[in-house]
């Protein structure tokens, strides 16, 4: 039988930090490196939420510890990768994925609610990856953005969410570069529309909106998080030793679709 251990996938022992990892796909992330031995640092705003996934992940064998920080607080970030590494000492997988999303046409936003999301997904992206460079493994660190298919496709009532992600991107790209040299290699996932996530229920609230939305993916289903969490396995392994700056759909298709369906869908026209 294969095993964790002794494959590429064996993360005994490895510290593994997930800002916004208290729900949805960061949380499944988290808890496919918990089965495979790592141990965990949570952090996202609700101290509930992230006691709830501690125990989740302590309960699937990784050892867990949680912190409440909104990656919009530099500070708070900082404080809370500190501490993490205090416990655990130095991050070799860090995931930034806590992000923010609502339906609204530009014109149905206010500066302030376009900010929000930025503020959320591209500013906290880059508090997080800026407050945990001193606190990554050098060399040898795997960073992982969770970027959305919003970033590659301009998408109907998603001005935010697709200038935010771009962005977040961009971020990837040039991190990799600057970070080339200490051994830390920086990436994107781009997950796909994700079954039984609060990404998909924002964006398609109804049966029928969520029938337009499986229909614009080529492969004609939602991914699942276990489907999500597999590339952050395979990027964070010596399978992946070579790669970096990659921005890497994992979205049966759905941004080779174009970002028009997926907005009809989120739309209903
Ligand atoms: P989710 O369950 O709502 O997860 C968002 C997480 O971020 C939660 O743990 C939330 O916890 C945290 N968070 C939100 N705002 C935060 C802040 N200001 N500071 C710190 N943490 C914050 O959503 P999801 O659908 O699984 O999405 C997870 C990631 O996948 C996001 O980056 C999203 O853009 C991306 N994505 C999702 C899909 C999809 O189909 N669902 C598709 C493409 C991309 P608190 O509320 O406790 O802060
Ligand atoms: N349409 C238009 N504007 C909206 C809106 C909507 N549906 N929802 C929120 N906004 C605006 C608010 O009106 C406010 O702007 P205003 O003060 O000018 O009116 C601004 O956004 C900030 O809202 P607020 O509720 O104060 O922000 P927050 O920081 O408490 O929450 C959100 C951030 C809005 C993104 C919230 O939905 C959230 O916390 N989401 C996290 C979970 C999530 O979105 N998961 C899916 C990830 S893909």
């Amino acid at each position: 039988m294969t095993t964790a251990q002794n494959t590429p996938f064996d993360f005994s022992g490895r510290h593994v930090f997930v800002a916004g990892g208290s729900s949805g796909i960061n949380l499944a992330i988290a808890d496919a490196f918990a089965r495979r031995g790592a141990r965990l640092s949570i952090a996202s705003r609700s101290a509930e939420r992230v006691e709830g996934a501690v125990r989740q992940l302590r309960g699937h064998g990784g050892d867990a510890k949680g912190y409440s920080a909104d990656v919009r607080d530099y500070d708070a970030v900082e404080g809370a990768l500190a501490q993490a590494h205090e416990r655990f000492g130095p991050v070799d997988v860090l995931v930034s994925g806590a992000a923010g999303n609502f339906v609204a046409p530009a014109l149905g936003m206010s500066s302030k609610g376009f900010r929000t999301v930025v503020d959320i997904d591209l500013i906290g992206g880059f508090n997080v990856l800026r407050a945990a460079h001193a606190f990554l493994r050098r060399p040898g660190a795997s960073v992982i953005n969770i970027s959305a298919p919003q970033a590659i496709n301009p998408t109907l009532y998603q001005a935010h969410v697709c200038a935010a992600k771009a962005g977040l991107d961009m971020l990837t790209r040039v991190l990799a570069i600057e970070w080339g040299s200490d051994g830390i290699r920086v990436n994107s996932i781009v997950p796909g529309p994700i079954g039984d996530t609060e990404g998909v229920r924002r964006l398609a609230p109804s049966p029928e909106a969520l029938a337009a939305m499986a229909q614009s993916i080529p492969l004609g289903r939602f991914g699942t998080t276990a489907e999500v969490a597999d590339m952050a396995m395979v990027l964070s392994s010596p399978m992946a030793s070579f790669v970096t700056g990659a921005v890497i759909p994992v979205d049966g298709g759905s941004s080779l679709a174009g970002g028009r369906n997926l907005g009809a869908a989120v739309t209903g026209h």
